[in-house]
């Protein structure tokens, strides 16, 4: 049991550089903020204008963040849905899953809980929000 728990923490890790990070400690309890959802191919995971509460990470399959000015892919260890976290804004794009998907879902309560108790790691979702919102505009 102890050593199945391990081996998530270690999967997580593996999967999102970002956590490499932030502490074991920290890891465990992302594990149980965080909450899996599924999709499946063509699924619309985030509608563009929609007010948005969570942020995604993905754990397996691909979607794709379609723009005015074209598509981007997003593939596992890539998360997405931080920006209208971060400005309390609209969803600026839509998300479809373009394969079966696995996700971990952090709403926004455990969102702002956990990165103001790490703020490094607001800090590299952040600068991640400013590089996309940059891109988009020049795009
Ligand atoms: P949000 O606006 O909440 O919902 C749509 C998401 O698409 C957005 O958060 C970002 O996570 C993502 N997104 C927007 N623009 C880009 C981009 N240029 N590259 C990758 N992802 C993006």
């Amino acid at each position: 049991r102890a050593r199945q728990h391990y081996l998530r923490i270690q999967q997580l890790v593996e999967t999102f550089p970002l956590f490499s990070e932030v502490g074991e400690d920290a890891l465990e309890e992302l594990l149980l903020l965080f909450n899996p959802k599924l999709a499946s191919p063509g699924e619309r995971v985030i509608r563009r204008g929609d007010r948005g509460d969570s942020m995604y990470f993905i754990s397996s399959g691909a979607v794709e963040v379609r723009l005015a000015s074209g598509a981007v892919r997003l593939e596992p260890g890539a998360f997405f849905g931080e920006m209208a976290l971060l400005s309390g804004g609209r969803r600026t794009a839509d998300v479809i899953a373009v394969d079966f998907c696995q996700f971990e879902v952090l709403e926004r309560r455990d969102f702002n809980m956990f990165m103001s108790r790490h703020p490094n790691l607001r800090t590299i979702v952040s600068e991640m929000a400013q590089k996309r919102t940059e891109m988009n505009v020049m795009r």
